[in-house]
Parts: C-alpha cells; structure tokens; sequence
C-alpha cells in the first residue's frame, strides 16, 4: 500500500538479538521519534530509562526470566511519569495540584503517552532495520525494578522494550479479522464462531511455523494465564508510588 503500512504490517517481535550495541545516534533518532507522538495536553508525561549498566541488566533480566532483557542492543524501561509536572511548580501549587496527579485519570493519561511514545518508539526501531521485544514481564517485581532504577514517588516502570539487530527471523503472529475488533456504532459482542475461526488460525499458525513448533490455540493461552492471578502486588505498588489513588 505504502512504505509505512507495509513496515507496520511487517511486525513481528524478536527475542534473539546480536550482541552489537545501538550506536548514540540511533538512540537519540528512536527517542525522539517516541517524543514526536501525541501526548495528551501537551503534559509529556513520562521517561525512558536506557539500560547500559550490565550488572543492572542482569537484575533486570533476573525479574523478567527472559534472556533478552540482558541479551540485546539497547534496552530501553518506559514509566509513566508525573513526577516532572509537579516539579515543574512551586511548592504551594504542588500542593494544589496532588488531586489531579494522584487520580487515576492522571494514571491513564501517563500511562497512556508513555505507550504511544514507546509504539511510536517500536515503529522508528523496526525502519531502521532493527528488532523489537515490549517487556511486561519487568513487573514480575516492579518492587525490585522501581528499587533498581531508583524512582521517586509519582514515577512508575510501565514495561521495557529490549531492541537491536534481529539474529532470528520469525514469521509473523495472526491477529483477529479486523471486523472482530472493528464496531461501528455501537459494540457488538464477538461470537463463538470469531473464536472458532481464530482458534484454528492460531492452532495452524503454532504447528506450521519454522521455530518453536507447538500445539496450541489463543483461547487456550488465555485461559492458561487468566485462570492463574498475576502481579497482584502492583496496584499497591501503583497506590504506594501517590498514584491511582481516586
Ligand atoms: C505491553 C507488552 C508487553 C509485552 N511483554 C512481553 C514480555 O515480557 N516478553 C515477551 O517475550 N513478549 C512480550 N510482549 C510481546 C507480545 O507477546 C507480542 O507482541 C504478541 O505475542 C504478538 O506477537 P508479535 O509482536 O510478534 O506480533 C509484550 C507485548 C506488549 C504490547
């Protein structure tokens, strides 16, 4: 269609990288190009830590269980970030501010611009001819990652993105028919036969692909990670950072 579709049709995460390292100036082009995305009122709510310490890397590979939060060409950590609107302002106005920044309205809106600038961030990454992993799995312990990156209150790691030279070459992932997630007008509930269809695209697409090869399906991913509770330790985490408190 145009060059910019078919990068983003292109997509596909990868987990093996070389060992080569981003230089500085593609560090530099990815976070500004993070930067250029919309961010709600202008508040430019959130940071982008990068990882270049190893020993801090090899922790942060300890949290997540995955090899390449250590094994990669740059790793980046995003947070949401109202720190720096607070900062920005005299004690007394502070003061006046701590109920907006403390809702959870302030917590989406951060939330939200640290993900656009990281997606905006994975695009820039994959025209440069580089791959790309997001990083949930840092909040396994976001305790620990918030004590390794030692942030202050109003700062939370929201997920890591590992980059660098791709040293594998994975097909890519299905997604639903896009009229599964396109409503119009008002919502319309998918039905058994969209989990159906995707089911066997999925089963089809594990038993087929050069890597990896399983059996499996998505609604029986999903059922295996949402039956067991996950990282219930972050909205007190969340609480305990002056965030997401009403
Ligand atoms: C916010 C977020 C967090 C993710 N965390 C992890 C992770 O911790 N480890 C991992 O291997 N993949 C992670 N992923 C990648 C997803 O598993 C992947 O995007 C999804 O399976 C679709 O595959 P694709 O990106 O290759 O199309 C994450 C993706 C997102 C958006």
């Amino acid at each position: 269609m145009n060059e910019t579709i078919d990068l983003l049709m292109q997509h596909r995460s990868i987990r093996q990288f070389k060992t080569e390292p981003l230089t500085e100036n593609q560090i530099q082009t990815i976070v500004e190009a993070g930067q250029a995305a919309s961010t709600s009122s202008y508040y430019q709510a959130y940071s982008i830590i990068g990882i270049t310490d190893p020993t801090l890397k090899q922790q942060l590979r300890e949290v997540s269980g995955q090899p390449y939060v250590e094994e990669n060409g740059h790793l980046f950590v995003f947070c949401a970030d109202v720190n720096r609107l607070a900062q920005s302002q005299d004690e007394e106005t502070q003061k006046q501010m701590k109920t907006n920044l403390e809702s959870t309205e302030f917590f989406m809106m951060a939330t939200i611009d640290a993900t656009l600038a990281a997606q905006n961030c994975a695009v820039a990454t994959e025209s440069l001819g580089l791959g790309m992993c997001y990083l949930g799995s840092l909040r396994n312990d976001v305790n620990r990652v918030n004590e390794l990156l030692q942030l202050p209150d109003y700062v939370v790691p929201l997920f890591g993105m590992a980059v660098g030279v791709p040293e594998e070459d994975p097909e890519r992932k299905p997604r639903f028919d896009w009229q599964t997630i396109y409503h119009e007008n008002r919502y319309e509930a998918t039905t058994s036969d969209d989990i159906t269809t995707f089911d066997q695209k999925t089963e089809d697409y594990y038993s087929s692909r050069s890597e990896n090869v399983r059996t499996d399906k998505w609604s029986e991913q999903i059922r295996r990670k949402l039956t067991n509770p996950m990282r219930q330790d972050v909205a007190p985490f969340i609480q305990s950072k002056q965030l997401n408190k009403h």
